[in-house]
């Protein structure tokens, strides 16, 4: 497995309640955004559980979708999707795709970029399978100025002393690292935009609940804390969080994202 060992997308559920829902979100944005026209090959690097393979299955008009991730157990829960349609899945590794040279009128990487230990390959990649004229896109959340749902985690155990199991490339999700990584891969008419959106919990349980389930880069470093260090990180969170007067928890999430054309 290319990314780090201690960062595992190994559970499609559980991956649904901690960052599916938002990323279903910003996802539909990011789709339209795209603008794709209807009846384009669609290939979804870092499909994980597939939750933007449907997105782009039920709103791009897609003549076929191909998604591709290195966690059998994601694809494996991608597959069962009801709303995956006519989308094949494969498991693989971004920076080594396993088709041939312009397959494709659109390649997209929602929300992996930062966990490529190697993203100028990884882009590399998407201008190879891409068709002359195809769609490169990415998003993620901006890791560097705390716009990923799970920041206050990353936030509060470092004002504990400890690391906090960030991405490997979790620097290149910044704006300016983006879209110098675009124009690098010389892909042409390149542009920026933002998304942001609201993240809600009913509660301080919900909240932790979510965010403390076993899949991504905080899972294993809550899992090692001692019961001590449970206590004080909870008792942080709920100082920094200001829940509203009906306890509900309610902070912003920020995604960049770019797009350029593969050149003809
Ligand atoms: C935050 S999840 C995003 C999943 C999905 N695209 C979404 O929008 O919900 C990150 C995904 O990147 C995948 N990933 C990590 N390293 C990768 C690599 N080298 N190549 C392709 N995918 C990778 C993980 O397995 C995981 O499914």
């Amino acid at each position: 497995m290319s990314q780090s060992s201690d960062i595992q997308f190994n559970d499609g559920a559980a991956y649904e309640r901690l960052m599916g829902r938002w990323s279903r979100k910003v996802g539909r944005e990011f789709l339209r955004w795209c603008n794709v026209p209807a009846g384009g090959r669609w290939l979804d690097v870092g499909c994980g559980n597939g939750a933007f393979t449907e997105e782009i299955v039920a709103h791009a008009q897609p003549s076929a979708v191909q998604g591709i991730d290195p966690s059998p157990a994601q694809i494996d829960y991608a597959r069962k999707r009801p709303g995956v349609g006519l989308a094949r899945f494969d498991v693989g590794d971004a920076q080594a795709l396993p088709y041939g040279n312009a397959e494709f009128d659109a390649a997209v990487m929602a929300l992996v970029i930062a966990f490529v230990p190697d993203p100028a390959k990884g882009v590399a990649e998407l201008a190879r399978v891409l068709k002359p004229g195809g769609l490169a896109a990415t998003y993620m959340w901006d890791i560097p100025a705390g716009g990923v749902p799970t920041a206050p985690f990353y936030r509060t155990l470092k004002q504990m002393g400890m690391d906090a199991a960030q991405p490997p490339s979790a620097e290149i999700s910044a704006r300016e690292p983006l879209e110098r990584l675009w124009r690098g891969a010389g892909l042409a008419d390149v542009e920026m935009t933002e998304f942001r959106i609201t993240v809600h919990f009913i509660d301080f349980e919900d909240f932790w609940q979510a965010n403390t389930l076993p899949v991504g880069p905080q899972a294993a470093r809550i899992k090692a804390l001692a019961p001590d260090q449970v206590d004080e990180l909870k008792r942080r969170l709920r100082e920094q969080l200001k829940p509203a007067a009906d306890g509900s928890i309610s902070y912003e999430a920020v995604a960049n994202a770019v797009k350029g054309r593969k050149r003809g």
